[in-house]
Formats: C-alpha cells, sequence, structure tokens
C-alpha cells in the first residue's frame, strides 16, 4: 500500500513514524510531501539512517498512492486540496484536520472520494495518542478499517458520529493542554514550598501517569478511584476539599463547554 502525506509538520511526522514503526506501511511506501525544504529535511531526519522519499508536490504521485492523510493546517487545506485533482477514485483520504468536516473536504476534492475524518491529539507524537474518527458519505467499509489501523499506529482510536467531532476536538484534542496546566499547577504548588524543579516534575508526572495507567486498568469511575485515596482526617482529603471549594470541577465542565463553542464557530467558517 502507498502512502502520501500532505504536510509533514508535527502530526504528519507523528502518522508516518506510527506506521513505519508499528510495521502498517514499510518506509518504501511512504512519500512525505511538504511545500517548503526545511519541513522535508525535518521529516527525513525521523528516518535516519534509513531514508524515506520527500516531494514538494504530490501531483506526481497520484497515480500511485492508495493512502493520502491530510495533514496540513485547516486554513491550508482548500488550496492543497486544489492541487490534488486528478486523483484515483480508489484513493482514501484520512483527514487529521481540526474543524473541516467531510462534506467540505469532499466539495474542496470534488467527485465521489472516499474521506474519513479524525482528531488525533498531541501525544500520538509518542504513540500515545487518542483519535475518534467518522467516515464521509463515499468512504467504504475497507476505507475505514485501513482509517483504524493508521490512527491504532499513534494510540487509541473512537468511531464517532461526525456531529460529535467538535466534542471529541474540546475533550481529546485540547485535552493534553489542560492537563499540562493542571501538572503546571501541581509542579509550582509544590516548588513554592521547597521542591526542586527536576524533583517536582517527575514526581508530577508519574504521579498523572501512574494515575491515569491505575484508572485505565480499573473498573471503578475517577470518582471511586479518589476515595480510595481519601481517608478520611488524611492529607489528600484536606487538599481535596480545596479543589472542591474552588470548584475545580465545574471549571472543567465550563472549559469542555468553551472549547466545544469555539470548535463549532471554526467549523461554521
Ligand atoms: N498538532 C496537534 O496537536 C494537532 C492535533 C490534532 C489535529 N491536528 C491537525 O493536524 C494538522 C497538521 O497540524 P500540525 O500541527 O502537524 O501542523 P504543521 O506542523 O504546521 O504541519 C503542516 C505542514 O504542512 C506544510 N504544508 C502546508 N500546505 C502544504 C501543501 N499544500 N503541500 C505540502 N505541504 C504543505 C506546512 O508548511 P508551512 O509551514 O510552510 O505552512 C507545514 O510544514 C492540522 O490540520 C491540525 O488541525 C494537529
Amino acid at each position: 500500500m502507498k502512502v502520501g502525506i500532505l504536510g509533514t509538520g508535527k502530526m504528519g511526522g507523528a502518522l508516518a513514524l506510527g506506521l513505519v514503526k508499528g510495521g502498517v506501511v514499510g518506509l518504501n511506501n511512504l512519500i512525505g510531501c511538504n511545500a517548503n525544504e526545511p519541513g522535508r529535511t525535518r521529516f527525513e531526519s525521523l528516518f535516519q539512517p534509513q531514508s524515506v522519499v520527500t516531494c514538494a508536490d504530490l501531483k506526481d504521485w497520484l497515480p500511485y498512492l492508495d493512502v493520502i492523510i491530510l495533514s496540513i493546517k485547516p486554513q491550508q487545506m482548500r488550496a492543497g486540496l486544489e492541487g490534488l485533482q486528478g486523483y484515483r477514485p480508489e484513493t482514501l483520504f484520512l483527514s487529521v484536520a481540526a474543524g473541516i468536516s467531510t462534506d467540505q473536504l469532499e466539495r474542496f476534492l470534488g467527485g465521489t472520494p472516499r474521506v474519513v475524518r479524525a482528531m488525533p491529539n498531541t501525544p500520538c507524537l509518542v504513540g500515545e495518542g487518542v483519535s475518534a474518527y467518522c467516515g464521509g458519505q463515499y468512504a467504504t467499509a475497507e476505507d475505514l478499517r485501513i482509517a483504524d489501523q493508521f490512527l491504532r499506529s499513534v494510540g487509541e482510536v473512537c468511531v464517532v458520529p461526525e456531529e460529535q467531532m467538535n466534542l471529541v476536538t474540546a475533550l481529546s484534542g485540547s485535552g493534553p493542554a489542560y492537563t499540562f496546566h493542571f501538572v503546571n499547577g501541581l509542579i509550582e504548588g509544590a516548588v513554592k514550598l521547597g521542591l526542586s524543579p527536576d524533583l517536582a516534575r517527575t514526581l508530577a508526572v508519574q504521579t498523572v501517569r501512574g494515575s491515569m495507567g491505575l484508572m485505565a486498568h480499573s473498573a471503578f469511575s475517577a470518582l471511586e478511584l479518589a476515595a480510595q485515596v481519601k481517608s478520611p482526617g488524611g492529607t489528600t482529603i484536606a487538599g481535596c476539599e480545596v479543589m472542591e471549594k474552588a470548584g475545580v470541577e465545574l471549571t472543567l465542565h465550563a472549559v469542555i463547554a468553551a472549547a466545544k463553542k469555539r470548535a463549532d464557530e471554526l467549523a461554521a467558517g
């Protein structure tokens, strides 16, 4: 299967690495396309000492490509897809662009293109991402299977109806940033009281990672797991009471709602 990557930036590079490392696509079947030289060089360096084919324009490769991953910025999509006119009808287009609907992708491409729209997140860069996806009106069951396999090479995968894509964006697409702010608060709070920044970072990162590992392997809800750590009169409950008084959880509801509203606005153009 020959795979072209339109836009070999952060997300395109992460997906390409996942596909090759996971043995889903051979390096000799990958073509990375970036409009500028530094973007191509950065992509090539991901695979050194082996070499990967790159190009400035996918046009000449269109007759050979089975899948094209669309990993350019949303605002670059219309122009980028205009450059793919003459694509093979069998080609699957897997878009990871935020806020561009399957309907828009189909219109930009023209004809009856086989399109799958996905929303990954930055932990895909280390193979720990989560992606949700949905198929366009011309995508076949086999297209969805291939998209699922591709996205799974960089993390977990969920299928959602397209109308939930903006909500997914607000939760898992933007979620890494919320998590980093939470962790930053833990680190800065401990540093203020005397821990070294390095030690605070190590402890905070592994606490969050370990807690999520525990939750992923558990049938208990988040609140039940929290209750298991909060012994009456103990240190944890003292900290949690401050969180509760500050309305941290309710604030997160508002965070999700604000991000969803913004995703809706962006999708509406
Ligand atoms: N990064 C994330 O956290 C994240 C998460 C979820 C989804 N996404 C989605 O992933 C997509 C890519 O994001 P990114 O962060 O990887 O962006 P990025 O690092 O800027 O990568 C995009 C690359 O594509 C190049 N490019 C633009 N138009 C092109 C064209 N017509 N042909 C070839 N190359 C072209 C850009 O070059 P120039 O720099 O010259 O423009 C840039 O190097 C976006 O649509 C975004 O919504 C990203």
